[in-house]
């Protein structure tokens, strides 16, 4: 593993767009392919097998990806997350994450996973370098865990989080959509499981975005109505903003919990204004922001025999056109739709 404390002399100030914030953060889904079936990922038709998934020519090959994270980094690019679908269902991720960790100047790999095959991949991705997961888990409840994600599996996602505590990740950080009547009375369990684990569990608005069939605007909750559940349960203190925190305000439930709550508004408080990310979708096309469908089609240009010094262009022709932001609230309250891409493309 490189030593993560060299200085990095070509090391480059990170690219600013044209409202002045810094992009330093790029989330690469490496496949839409997931092993669970989320119901606001998938609709029930394509839950009985009518999902149509991507081609192995359609994704960016290994080679492709690393090239892009070569030319991403020497622009001052310098933290990475993996995401999907779901990433560890990639042939040979191990092998492309070791690659990607000698990359001079990526200081800070990070993983999203639903956690499935995480026991058997903890400790190589953290032998690897990267020391950051989160993982998604929208309920305690092995029955419902089936409901939600269409598989019966929630004994081995929670040994996955077990074992990523085990092998030293640090944070391990829990990703819980809240859905009205769908999980929200598990708020508490959640909360209660912040204070004894060092887990850092963060409750995510949950957002219309593309074949989620069950969002309405009865099953979507405010983080200020999820937080206002933990009035009875204790005094949440807020913590002091860590640069790991990414956009969730952080509160520990009593002043000895072993973990933290986080709460992520991305509708009722959203954090364009400070937002640092460009998204590359698994399709190859670059994203600049998650509630906007304008992409830019960087597979093309890699295929059309580019040099890197056009992967450039085309990166910073994508952080010129992020939007300033989304006005996904204001579109709600008029009705307007909902946004198109798919979310197991994009990454989230
Ligand atoms: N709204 C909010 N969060 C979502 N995620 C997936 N779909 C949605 C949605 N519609 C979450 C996943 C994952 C994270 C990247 O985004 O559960 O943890």
């Amino acid at each position: 593993m490189k030593d993560i404390n060299a200085e990095h002399p070509a090391a480059q100030p990170a690219p600013m767009d044209m409202f002045s914030r810094t992009i330093s953060y790029l989330r690469l889904s490496l496949t839409d392919r997931c092993n669970l079936k989320c119901m606001y990922c998938v609709t029930e038709d394509e839950k009985n097998g009518c999902l149509v998934k991507l081609g192995q020519d359609e994704l960016l090959t290994y080679e492709e990806l690393l090239r892009v994270v070569r030319v991403s980094v020497g622009m001052g690019i310098s933290k990475l997350r993996l995401t999907g679908g779901e990433p560890l269902v990639r042939n040979n991720i191990m092998h492309f994450i070791r690659h990607l960790a000698e990359i001079e100047g990526l200081d800070d790999i990070r993983i999203t996973t639903n956690g499935v095959l995480l026991e058997k991949y903890a400790q190589g991705l953290f032998d690897a370098g990267v020391t950051k997961v989160n993982i998604s888990l929208d309920t305690l409840q092995r029955d419902r865990f089936a409901e939600i994600t269409g598989v019966d599996c929630f004994d081995r996602v929670w040994k996955g989080i077990e074992t990523a505590l085990e092998v030293g990740f640090s944070p391990v950080k829990l990703n819980m959509v809240v859905m009205r009547d769908i999980n929200d009375d598990e708020l508490p369990a959640f909360a209660e499981l912040s204070r004894k684990m060092p887990l850092q569990i963060r409750f995510i608005e949950f957002m219309p975005i593309g074949t989620s069939t069950r969002w309405t605007r009865d099953t979507y909750m405010s983080s200020d109505e999820i937080k206002a559940r933990f009035g009875a349960l204790g005094e949440l203190i807020p913590q002091e903003k860590q640069q790991a925190d990414g956009p969730a305000s952080v509160f520990k439930l009593g002043a000895d919990a072993g973990g933290s709550l986080g709460f992520i508004s991305p509708i009722s408080h959203h954090f364009c204004d400070r937002c640092n990310r460009l998204r590359l979708t698994s399709e190859g096309r670059l994203r600049s922001c998650l509630l906007h469908d304008e992409e830019t089609d960087l597979k093309s240009v890699l295929r059309a025999g580019c040099s890197d010094a056009d992967i450039r262009e085309t990166l910073l022709t994508a952080i010129r056109n992020k939007p300033k932001g989304h006005q996904m609230a204001e579109r709600l309250k008029e009705d307007g739709g909902d946004c198109h891409g798919r979310m197991s493309r994009i990454g989230g």
